[in-house]
Formats: structure tokens, C-alpha cells, sequence
């Protein structure tokens, strides 16, 4: 067993810099799909998601070659497959993003049904929607989803709901489709743009994307591209967080500060100093921690996958803060954690209580989920001591090179392997 050990920090100070944006990736690997051509992606966040991505379209018979780190040249045209392997699907939420490319590129498309963090229900009947609109036809059997076409039809869709996966995969399958599809109520974060923005730079014709309607204007054909993927605004947001937590002086470079700004006037409220240049912030703290309120919401509201971060920090603010997720039903569990380090928090429903107390102390502690993860990071570099957390995987499919990137602005983090514990002994 893996175990990642956090060690209280006094203060963070140093530089570092923005991988790739996940959320971004996610989806721009698998529309790859749709060129007729190679692709070279640049700034693609090097995590176990985009690895897995990978996988699944080597399996489908594509050619991926890593050209570094974080670039990769993918070619789609001997792409044989409709199906994306279960046993690699199935451990990723964004393999659905291959229903919508792989309709758009062969009118048929069989992959598992997501799973991914736990927040709750997590439906998917607006990317169903959707495709019936566009004029696929949805099967759900045995944990995958089949869907297929005769031919996709521009439509007029209106999602009930406002959704970044239904918006990104309806988006696939329109680019397409015949005529033109307008979508209205669409999510308008920086991923969608950008998806966008790479979906018109191999051809494709769409406008709108970062505004609430979306129209597309089908083309017959898409051709390769290279394509440079925006900054991940969250896991800059980590580091800004992370500073603001434990205090210190911290530059988080390769980063958009639009992108960044209801979490730099959030930290702000709390009391860090934020300064912005045209590709970096910097975070200041030496003041005390302030109690602030945040509610999260769709972009450009606060955004849900800061949330667990931001409550940490808070965890030792003076006063009592209190955090409405306004996303998803089920998003506190990772507060369980914090409290184990001598957080003072409730939960009802949607809404966490905060009470800041004087400080943490280092305990064993999970990574619920990614942003969970990074939540106990941070806790364990405000607490006392040494914080030892255990199922890094979630962590490590959205933040790449942790240990080194903390250790860019002072943090002590380092991974343990224990050997596993016999069946019988455990509880
Ligand atoms: N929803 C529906 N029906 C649908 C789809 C969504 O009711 O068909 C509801 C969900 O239950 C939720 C809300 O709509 O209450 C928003 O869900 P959305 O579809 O926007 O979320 P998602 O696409 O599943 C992405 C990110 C999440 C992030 C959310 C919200 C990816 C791969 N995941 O999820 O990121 O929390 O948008 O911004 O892009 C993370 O990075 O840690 C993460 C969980």
C-alpha cells in the first residue's frame, strides 16, 4: 500500500508552475477521434486520467506517441474500434466523452457506464437528450451504453440542466451532425472553450462556447491539428489555496488570471494578498485568516472543484465560515477527514458549517476523491505534525507530480509503500 506523508509546514515560499488543464484534456483526447489526421497536443497534464485516455485508444487500435512529458502526437485514422475496453473505461467518467466522438466519427459508439468521484447521483439523461436529438439511438444493458445512428441531424436542444459532460459530448457528436444544432443552457467553463477552440482549429464550425448558446454548423470532415491545451485553473487554485492556508509568499506561474478570479477574490476575502501578471499570481499571507462565506455554482460562480480546498483552509480562519455547494448533492464527505485532524466542522445537506479553531494536528486520513485529496494535503501542511494519507490514487489522477511541485514552493510531502495488510487483519 501507498501512502503520501505531509509534514506541517511553518510557511510556503517559492514558485510553481500550472500543469495542463485536466477537465480540458479529458475531453479534447477523446474528440482527437473525429480528425482524419495526427494530432499533437501540447501542455497535456501528465496524471494517471490522461494516461488512461491513452490507453483506451491504443486498445481501439489508434496510434498515440508521447513526444515528452507533456505533448503527444495521436493518430485516429487507424482507429478500428467502436468499443472502449470495459476493463479501461470503467475506472474513468470521461470515457463517455468517446460516445460522442466515436458517433461522430463512425454513427455507433459502446462504452461503459461512468463511474468517478462520489458526489452523489450522478445522472447522465442530458447527454441522452442530446444524442436522441441529434438522432441517435440510446441502449443501456449490462453497465454500458450502446448508441447508434443512421446519420446525426442538426437539432435544437435545450439542456434542463446546466452540465460541462453533456455540453462537451453533445458538442462531439454535433460537429457532425447535418445542418446546424444550437444548444441553450450549455456550461460556459474555460474547458468548453477550449474544447471548442480545438474543435475549429481541425475544421470544425463552432460559435458561441463560453456564452449560455452554443451553434454548430456541421462539416463533413475534420482534419488534424496541434494544439497547445489552456492552464488548469484548479490546480493552480490548489497552490493559491495552499498558500493562503499556511501563509507565506507563493508565484503560480503558466496560469490564465481570468480564469482565476471568483477563487483570487474568495482568498482575497480571507484575507491573502493577490497580485496578477499576464500569465502568473502571486499569493501573499501574513496576516490572520478571515472567515469568509462561499457558495459554489456553474462558471463563472465559484467553482464546485475548489471547494474542498478552500474548506480547509478555512478550518483555521477566525470565526465561522459557511460553504453551500450549489453543484453537486454529496460533495463534504472528504470533511470527515479534516475533522479527524481537529477541524471543527458540520454538514447538513448541502451546507458546511466551519468553526476555525487554533490548529491542526497531522493524523491518518484518505483521499475521499481528488479534490478531497488535495483538501488533506493541505490540512496536513497547516497541522502539527505529520499527516499520513492513504488511497493517493484519486489524487493522483488530476494532479500530476505532487510531491515535486509542492516541494517548488517548500512543502514537504513524500511517498511510503507498506507492504499490504492480510485480509485477517484488517478491521
Ligand atoms: N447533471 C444532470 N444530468 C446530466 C448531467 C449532469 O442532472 O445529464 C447534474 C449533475 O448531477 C450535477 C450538475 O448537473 O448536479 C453538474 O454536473 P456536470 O455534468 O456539470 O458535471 P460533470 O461533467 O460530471 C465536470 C467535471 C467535474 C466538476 C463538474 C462541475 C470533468 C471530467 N469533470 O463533471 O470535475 O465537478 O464538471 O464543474 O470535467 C474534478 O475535477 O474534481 C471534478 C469532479
Amino acid at each position: 500500500m501507498k501512502k503520501l506523508i505531509v509534514n506541517g509546514a511553518e510557511q510556503l515560499y517559492g514558485e510553481v508552475s500550472a500543469g495542463g488543464a485536466k477537465n480540458a484534456a479529458v475531453a479534447i483526447i477523446p474528440a482527437t477521434v473525429l480528425a482524419r489526421g495526427r494530432c499533437v497536443l501540447e501542455n497535456v497534464p501528465d496524471i494517471h486520467d490522461t494516461e488512461l485516455l491513452f490507453s483506451m485508444l491504443r486498445a481501439m487500435g489508434a496510434t498515440v506517441e508521447k513526444l515528452s512529458r507533456t505533448s503527444a502526437m495521436i493518430d485516429t485514422s487507424t482507429l478500428t474500434e467502436s468499443t472502449v475496453p470495459y476493463e479501461l473505461s470503467k475506472h474513468m467518467r470521461a470515457s463517455y466523452y468517446f460516445i460522442g466522438s466515436l458517433l461522430g466519427r463512425f454513427g455507433q459508439a459502446c462504452v461503459s457506464m461512468p463511474g468517478g468521484c462520489n458526489f452523489g447521483v450522478r445522472p447522465i439523461d442530458q447527454h441522452i437528450k442530446g444524442f436522441e436529438l441529434l438522432g441517435a439511438e440510446i441502449r443501456i444493458e449490462n453497465g454500458l451504453i450502446y448508441a447508434d445512428t443512421e446519420g446525426l441531424q442538426g437539432a435544437h436542444i435545450y439542456f434542463d440542466q446546466v452540465s460541462v459532460g453533456a455540453t462537451i459530448n453533445v458538442m462531439l457528436a454535433a460537429v457532425k451532425a447535418s445542418g446546424m444544432t444550437v444548444l441553450e443552457n450549455v456550461a460556459k467553463e474555460p474547458h468548453i472553450v477550449d474544447l471548442a477552440n480545438f474543435l475549429n482549429s481541425m475544421g470544425a464550425d463552432i460559435r458561441g462556447a463560453g456564452t449560455d448558446v452554443i451553434k454548430i454548423r456541421g462539416v463533413d470532415v475534420l482534419h488534424g491539428t496541434d494544439y497547445s491545451i489552456i492552464p488548469d485553473q484548479i490546480e493552480a487554485g490548489t497552490y493559491m489555496a495552499a498558500a493562503a492556508a499556511v501563509g507565506g509568499d507563493v508565484l503560480v506561474k503558466n496560469v490564465i488570471p481570468k480564469h482565476l478570479e471568483p477563487i483570487t477574490a474568495k482568498l482575497r476575502e480571507a484575507g491573502a494578498t493577490i497580485t496578477e501578471g499576464d500569465d502568473w499570481v502571486r499569493v501573499v499571507r501574513t496576516g490572520a485568516l478571515r472567515r469568509i462565506n462561499l457558495k459554489t455554482m456553474p462558471h463563472p460562480g465559484f467553482p464546485t472543484d475548489m471547494q474542498p480546498q478552500m474548506a480547509a483552509m478555512l478550518t483555521c480562519a477566525e470565526g465561522t465560515s459557511i460553504i453551500t455547494e450549489g453543484v453537486w448533492d454529496n460533495r463534504f464527505r472528504y470533511t470527515e477527514q479534516l475533522v479527524r485532524m481537529g477541524a471543527r466542522i458540520t454538514v447538513d445537506g448541502k451546507v458546511a458549517v466551519i468553526e476555525g479553531v487554533k490548529g491542526l494536528q497531522g493524523a491518518p486520513v484518505k483521499a475521499c476523491d481528488l479534490r478531497g485529496g488535495a483538501a488533506v494535503i493541505i490540512a496536513g501542511l497547516m497541522a502539527k505534525g505529520t499527516t499520513e494519507i492513504e488511497d493517493t490514487l484519486h489524487i493522483e489522477r488530476g494532479y500530476e507530480n505532487v510531491v515535486e511541485k509542492f516541494a517548488c514552493i517548500g512543502a514537504d510531502l513524500h511517498y511510503i509503500t507498506l507492504p499490504d495488510q492480510p485480509l485477517s487483519e484488517q478491521a
